[in-house]
This record gives C-alpha cells, structure tokens and sequence, in this order.
C-alpha cells in the first residue's frame, strides 16, 4: 500500500483543487436518449466515478453533423444541456470536478447518422478504411464532403456553442477533442489534409482550425478551463502522418503559449504493441507544453505511481478500469483488486456494464 505516492496527493489544475492525479478518461458509451440527451442513468454513473480527481465526459458533439455513432450525446439542444446539468449537479454533489469533451467526427460518420441523409464532411473527400457504426450495423465508410474554406468559421462557432452550453450546464471546462482520427486530427494529419487552401500543407496551415476551436473554446472558459487531448501515433480511425513527432511538437508548442489546462496524450494505440507504431518520444512532447501533462494508454497502478513520481507525467488518465471501477481510487490507494471490465456492455445496452459494476465492499477496513 502506497497511499502517500504523490499519484494520490491533490493537484492544482488552473483554479481548481483535484483530490488526486488520477483522471477518469473520455469513455463513449451509447446510451443517450431521444434527441441525444444524456441518459437518465448518465448522473448516476458520473456520481459513481466523482473520486477521481477529474472526470473527463465522454465524447460529446457540438452540433448534428458531428455526430458519428448511435446513441452519442450531443451539447447543441437546451434539452441536452439540461441532461448534462443533471450530470454536473451530480458529480458536484459528491465533490468531484467534470469537463465535457468537445467533439466532432468529421468523416467518420455516415450519411445515415447525418442531417437529411448528407454526406459526413472532411477536410479532404478521402474515404476512411473501414466501416462506420450505425443504427443498422457496421456499414462501410463514405466519401465524405471536403469541407469549403467558408464553411470552416461555422464550424469554429459550433465549437464555441458547444463550450458556451457546457458552461450553462455547469461544467468545470471543456476538453477538446483532437484526438483518435476525429475532424480536428483529420485537418492535423497529413494523411488526411490534402487541402490546398490556409487551412492545409504546412504544420501551421493543417493546426489552424484545431487552434481557432482552441481560440473559441478559450472565448468562453479562459484558457485555465480548457484542455485539449491528442493520439500522436494511434492509427484508430484509419489515420497517420508522415512525421508525428513535428506535427504534435508544433501543437504542443502552440498550446504552451496558450496556458491551457492541460495537454491530454494517449501515449500511444489502445491495444496495440507500440513495436507496430511509429517512434515517438513523449518526453520530447512534454517537454514543450508548460502546463500540466495528462498521460493516458494502458497504465496501471504501478505505472501510475513510476509516473507521476518520476515527473513524467502530472496526471494519468485511465480508461477501461474506470468502466468496471466506480471507485478506482479507493481501489488503487488500498492496491485493491480491479473488477474485470465487460467489453461486450461498452457500447451499448442500459443499467448492465453502466451503472452495476460494484465498489469495494464496504466491510473492509478503512485505509
Ligand atoms: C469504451 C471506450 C470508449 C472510448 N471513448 C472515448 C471518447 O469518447 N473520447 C476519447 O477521446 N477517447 C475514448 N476512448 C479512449 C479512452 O479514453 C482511452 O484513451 C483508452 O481506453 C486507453 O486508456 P486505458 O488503457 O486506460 O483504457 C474510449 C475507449 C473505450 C474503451
């Protein structure tokens, strides 16, 4: 038992006191309602899982064309602010602290998930391998719509929406979301950027609409309130670029200068052998942003702890042990045994793998 590793101590994120370095992930989980409203059960399971320093929404999209997957919560309507109002009010009650993770998919999506049936939209009309998740099944993926350079500011304002109704409904900040081969890494990458116009070719021309959404987000909250997260290396979403490690010291570098919250990487691709993705060095990357370093990817207690210790990371981010562990926390501090995670429940379904998974028993001994 290491109670007293620093991976458990308090951390000052900007103006907000977190109670531990220990971070809940962005976990898409299915379940909203009609009109992308969060689930009625969406307050019980964030309330469940407030013993983490910080609890990061799942994927949220900020308008209807963002959408990519059945069942995703949206932050555009005043019904699903009033939902996610219910989720904060909860989370709050029990002293934790959420950010709502700003998305849009960008061409991973399909026209069937889209308003009136269009085409997904893209940087470029590039179609992704692979297939999208609809409401009839796995479905191969479309080319999508390039976006036109004049259509760009109106997405850059459906973000700051999207962060002007995540204030309304109580959040602590917002967390961009530039990660797993979504619009904004889209633009980033070069495998998927062909454009030829101001926001494509050079770093700075394919993070220019990463940093105006950054800008917007920043109109609403100040920059101490919002983070941002990428996956220099993960391939997920059929995604890469030629050089990630100039791509991501570019945006870290630009994002220092911002004052952000924090920087969120996950170091790597879930479930892959980082022997199969391109090198890349995280120190480097950290070692450009001033502020705060979330690390993410396949860390357990112990890697955590060697972490945070060592400076390698400010916090870390877990994911899948989240889902099964209401109480992580608990469980680490007391080096407790994990509940296995249910793969099978992730991406759909209601109460059962949501919000069933048990808490330590109560009989045990207080640390
Ligand atoms: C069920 C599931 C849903 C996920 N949804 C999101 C999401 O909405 N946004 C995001 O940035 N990452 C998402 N991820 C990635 C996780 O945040 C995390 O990066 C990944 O699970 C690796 O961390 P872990 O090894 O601790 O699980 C998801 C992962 C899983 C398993």
């Amino acid at each position: 038992m290491q109670p007293d590793s620093p991976l458990f101590q308090p951390f000052d994120l900007g103006a907000l006191r977190l109670t531990s370095r220990i971070v809940m992930a962005p976990l898409t989980r299915n379940r909203a309602v009609d009109g992308n409203v969060p689930s009625p059960l969406a307050p019980t399971y964030y309330a469940q899982r407030a013993g983490a320093g910080l609890l990061i929404t799942e994927a949220t999209q900020v308008c209807p064309e963002g959408q990519g997957y059945p069942r995703t919560p949206g932050i555009h309507s005043a019904e699903q602010v009033a939902g996610w109002k219910k989720v904060t009010d909860a989370v709050h009650a029990r002293g934790g602290r959420i950010f709502l993770q700003l998305w849009h998919v960008g061409r991973i999506s399909h026209s069937s998930l889209q308003p009136g049936g269009r085409l997904p939209v893209a940087p470029s009309a590039l179609r992704p391998s692979g297939s999208a998740v609809t409401f009839s099944g796995l479905l191969p993926f479309e080319t999508p719509r390039a976006l036109d350079t004049d259509e760009l500011p109106g997405i850059v304002e459906q973000y700051r929406a999207g962060a002007r109704n995540a204030l309304a409904a109580g959040f602590d900040g917002v967390e961009v979301h530039g990660a797993n081969g979504y619009l904004l890494d889209q633009f980033l990458r070069d495998s998927t950027n062909r454009r030829a116009d101001a926001y494509g070719g050079t770093l700075e021309n394919r993070a220019r609409l990463l940093f105006e959404v950054l800008d917007a987000a920043i109109s609403v909250w100040g920059a101490p309130r919002v983070g941002v997260r990428i996956s220099p290396v993960s391939r997920f979403n059929d995604i890469r670029d030629n050089d990630p490690q100039a791509t991501f010291d570019y945006v870290a570098a630009r994002a220092s200068a911002l004052g952000l919250a924090y920087l969120h990487v996950l170091e790597g691709e879930p479930g892959a052998d980082s022997a199969q993705l391109q090198p890349f060095d995280y120190a480097r990357l950290r070692a450009a942003f001033a502020g705060p370093y979330i690390a993410n990817c396949g860390y357990d207690r112990s890697r955590a702890m060697a972490a945070v210790a060592g400076g390698a990371a400010d916090l870390i981010a877990f994911g899948k042990d989240f889902i099964s562990n209401p109480d992580l926390v608990e469980r680490l501090k007391r080096n407790a045994p994990l509940n296995p995670w249910d793969a099978d429940t992730f991406y759909s379904g209601e109460e059962k793998g949501y919000i069933d998974y048990p808490p330590l028993a109560a009989a045990q001994a207080p640390l």
